[in-house]
């Protein structure tokens, strides 16, 4: 029966033998998905009130004396932490000791390249509350972008708190990822990366510092620059890192060898994104090449879990969409480009190459 398994036949499924029915168990991706909402924010809050520097600093200790040390209730962070530790984020070590998986450290440590705290701040702080237009969505649909409050980068920087989150957050999702995807990108013979779209600057950083004969522009809306200043400092870079402030689909883009568009386009629908590709085939030399990274869907559109989810909160945050690999190769090759290679990363941003003829 082709069927089985599927809707009502799911059912019938259950029927044993001897005529009796199986308890019905809840399958353990629908537990997941009921009550995995709680583990984001449960995060979160482990980030905030500094239980994952406490743990890491300290070693595994248990819930009551952590609490106390950060003058948190007891009763409550042994709750939380007991969420995070089915989820499997921490671990419980003995009785009521809880400690972080080594796998986890780098992600939680706020001292490590690779801390997500940001943008999981922005995932709950920010995202989550916009989500609740998708009912409004679903029931009459996305209104247009001039009559929609909310979504796009004149709400992104619309006060200062939320510029300087937004920034956090785009650090801590792409400076980690950065370094393997500059060495995939080899840039060893270029001369002049351009960055569009490049904010703090987490992708030039990552490529300037692996590649010293290299130097680099940001070009980004001007709320970017004194972030991208910031970086420069921090990395002793302001001699080879640049920034130009403008509007990718007013302005024309400075010229180099070799243009970046990191999570950009996934912010924008094909014939925005076939603007700004249009845009940067212009300003590449002969023979350059640009690097989009951005999530892939799979073939089918179907997953990985991240990218769906990523892809509904693009629908409320912004006018784009993600995409496949084939999906991006048809849109390079509509702006010009050629020989597109796809080169994936250990992790969820990868690499979609282009190439303008000599
Ligand atoms: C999602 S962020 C990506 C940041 C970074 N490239 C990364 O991979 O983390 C998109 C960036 O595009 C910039 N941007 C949006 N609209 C723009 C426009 N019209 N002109 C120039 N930059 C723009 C935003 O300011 C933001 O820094």
């Amino acid at each position: 029966m082709v069927n089985a398994g599927i809707g009502k036949f799911a059912a019938d499924s259950q029927e044993q033998p001897n005529g009796r029915r199986a308890p019905l168990v809840m399958p353990e991706n629908l537990r997941t998905a009921i009550y995995g909402g709680i583990a984001a924010p449960m995060l979160h809050y482990a980030d905030k009130y500094g239980l994952f520097a406490e743990l890491i600093t300290r070693g595994p200790a248990a819930s009551e004396s952590t609490a106390r040390r950060l003058g948190l209730d007891p009763d409550t962070t042994q709750r939380l932490l007991i969420v995070l530790s089915a989820f499997g984020v921490v671990v419980r070590c003995d009785d009521d000791a809880f400690g972080v998986p080594a796998q986890i450290v780098p992600f939680v440590d706020p001292k490590d390249p690779n801390y997500i705290g940001g943008f999981v701040t922005h995932m709950v702080d920010d995202a989550r509350s916009r989500l609740e237009r998708i009912e409004q969505y679903l029931v009459k649909g996305k209104p247009l972008p001039c009559e929609e409050q909310g979504v796009g980068y004149s709400y992104v920087y619309r006060d200062e708190d939320s510029t300087a989150a937004f920034f956090q957050a785009m650090w801590a999702v792409s400076f980690g990822v950065s370094k393997e995807l500059a060495q995939l990108a080899q840039l060893e013979d270029c001369h002049r990366l351009i960055d569009v779209g490049g904010a703090n600057g987490p992708f030039a950083v990552s490529a300037l510092l692996l590649f010293p004969a290299l130097s680099a522009v940001v070009f980004d809306l001007p709320q970017a620059g004194s972030y991208l200043n910031r970086s420069r400092q921090i990395f002793g870079l302001q001699d080879r890192l640049d920034f130009v402030g403008g509007d990718f689909f007013q302005d024309p883009l400075p010229q180099g060898d070799v243009i970046a568009l990191g999570y950009v386009l996934s912010n924008w629908p094909d014939d925005r994104c076939l603007s700004i590709l249009r845009r940067a085939y212009d300003a590449l030399e002969p023979g350059g090449r640009v690097l989009v990274m951005d999530r892939l869907f799979d073939d089918t559109l179907d997953g990985p879990v991240d990218t769906a989810v990523m892809n509904l909160l693009m629908h409320v945050e912004t006018y784009g969409r993600h995409r496949s690999a084939a999906q991006f190769r048809d849109l390079l090759a509509d702006a010009g480009f050629t020989g597109c290679q796809v080169v994936r990363s250990a992790g969820d941003k990868h690499l979609v190459i282009g190439h303008k003829g000599d």
